[in-house]
């Protein structure tokens, strides 16, 4: 395969930091014509495809769309990468282990592509939205067959197509801000479902990749989110999560209507859908409607994913979150006030560029002051390209690590504490499957998501059941079957 010599700029605009940073007011287009052309709708017959993803809910969902493409087109599925006819790695760019996973694959890959020269090797996700992987896959690992971005996932039949009978790489990632999509196919299984609001971030945190892989913050249409959200009710559903990279920034967008995440969030509570999340939301934009709505509780579980990301005001400066620590825990107060049982978690991030001992330690003090029930924690990772990375990451590998394990030491011995006084309390379960270690239990959430392993009856999954919480351990707790009339506790 000769990839090095072909003229790429036809397909393929390199995304470029420095246009994502100018992010004008273009207009975003919402198009409702998608369709599987007519000539690709047996394509995939008798043909297998395996799709690997890593990343956020974000990529698990632009996963079930290619799924539901793929399956629209004719492919089955399979998990036997020998056995796939195409393999896509949908991928994540957020820190650098996350894109060293992905390489590794890639040369594992290599082999088979040789041994199956037929087999189609794609690349998609955050990864190919990022300006200097592309050429290092172009170069490096010319085994590759497509390479698509996050803004062009709807011309994945057409880019199969090309990559089946051209003799080069198929390469096309749109650095243009993206449009929205509706009515693409999506393979959904279970009986949770995820839901984008909201595509693309704005924030420019000054660690992060997200606001250039995603592109623009750009809202969908309330009335296509409550269409889909009803849908999936009457599809019987039991669980909904709305996506968006910052939820509560739903509806800035809209120019026509004054329409925000809370009046979102007012409309679908009234759907018969049991229980719904949404994730991730910037303290920000968190506003008082919204803590409102959500106190209205019914359907609307009582946790949210507020990430703080660090306890000092200097630091949070430095990432430029825009707000303070004071701030911060001003906004939690307010919605522990309005919902009493709130379940709170949040992402972390240990060892940004100057981070002191006394900067950490106010982590830790914030950490305690919250007392989430559970915590992402990561070790800053630099993002070429991102202003962060052009500060001196100048904090020792050591202190990073032992500054994570502080902070994840602090954390665990908060999540026992609040898993501690469910002992003996009643919970209600949405009952998804056998328990992953042992097939004699089964396994499922609680509203406030926390996971219960119980012994019961196969029939359950897929129900609400109530559970009696006998051991809680610091990740999970342990539990015995309650009867169907025992009433759940408030805090759950
Ligand atoms: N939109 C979400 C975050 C998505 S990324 C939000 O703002 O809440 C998930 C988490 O990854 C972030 O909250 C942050 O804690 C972490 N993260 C992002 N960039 C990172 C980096 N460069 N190094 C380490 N962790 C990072
Ligand atoms: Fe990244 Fe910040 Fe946007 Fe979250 S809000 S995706 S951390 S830039
Ligand atoms: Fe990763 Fe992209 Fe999500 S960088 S965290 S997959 S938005």
């Amino acid at each position: 395969m000769t990839t090095t010599t072909k003229d790429y700029s036809k397909y393929f605009q390199p995304p470029s930091y420095k246009d994502a940073k100018k992010r004008g007011k273009e207009d975003v287009q919402v198009l409702y014509d998608f369709a599987i052309p007519e000539e690709l709708s047996r394509f995939g017959e008798g043909k297998r495809y395996m799709i690997r993803t890593y990343g956020c809910q974000m990529n698990e969902h632009d996963s079930e769309t290619m799924k539901g493409m793929l399956e629209a087109m004719g492919y089955a599925s399979t998990d036997d990468k020998y056995e796939a006819d195409v393999i896509l790695l949908n991928t994540c760019a957020i820190r650098e282990n996350a894109e060293d996973k992905v390489f590794g694959e890639l040369g594992h890959l290599k082999s088979l592509k040789t041994e199956k020269p037929n087999l189609v090797l794609g690349v998609c996700g955050c990864m190919s939205q990022e300006e200097g992987v592309v050429s290092r896959i172009l170069t490096k690992h010319q085994h590759v067959d497509l390479i698509f971005g996050t803004h062009n996932i709807h011309r994945l039949p057409k880019l199969l197509q090309d990559a089946y009978y051209a003799k080069e790489m198929v390469v096309e990632v749109w650095s243009k801000e993206g449009d929205i999509i509706e009515n693409m196919p999506k393979k959904r299984e279970g009986m949770k479902a995820w839901v984008n609001i909201m595509y693309g971030c704005d924030k420019f945190c000054t660690y992060c990749i997200v606001p250039y892989t995603r592109g623009k913050e750009r809202s969908r249409r309330p009335e296509d989110v409550i269409a889909e959200v009803r849908e999936l009710a009457r599809q019987g559903f039991k669980e909904v999560t709305l996506l968006g990279q910052n939820v509560n920034a739903y509806g800035k967008d809209f120019e026509d209507i004054d329409y925000r995440f809370g009046d979102l969030m007012d409309d679908i509570r009234k759907i018969d859908i049991p229980r719904i999340r949404f994730t991730t939301s910037h303290p920000r934009d968190f506003d008082d409607h919204l803590i409102e709505v959500l106190a209205k509780g019914g359907n609307l579980v009582e946790h949210i994913h507020l990430p703080v990301q660090s306890g000092s005001t200097e630091v949070l400066k430095k990432m430029s979150r825009k707000y303070t620590r004071e701030q911060y825990l001003e906004l939690v107060a307010k919605i522990k006030r309005a919902i009493p049982n709130v379940v709170l978690t949040t992402d972390i991030i240990v060892g940004f560029p100057g981070e002191t001992e006394e900067q950490f330690e106010e982590t830790l003090s914030l950490v305690k002051e919250v007392r989430y029930d559970s915590a992402y924690t990561f070790i800053y990772s630099p993002r070429e390209g991102t202003p962060a990375a052009a500060m001196a990451d100048d904090i020792p590998e050591d202190v990073k690590k032992d500054r994570l394990l502080r902070l994840n030491d602090a954390l665990n011995e908060i999540s026992r504490e609040a898993n501690e006084r469910l002992r003996g309390q009643v919970v209600e379960v949405l009952v998804e499957g056998e328990s992953k270690n042992n097939p004699d239990m089964l396994s499922g959430r609680t509203r406030a998501n926390k996971l219960v392993h119980f012994q019961g009856p196969k029939e359950l999954i897929g129900e609400f059941v109530h559970v009696t919480v006998t051991e809680p351990m610091t990740w999970y707790m342990k539990g015995e079957l309650a009867g169907a009339d025992a009433p759940a506790a408030a805090n759950m």
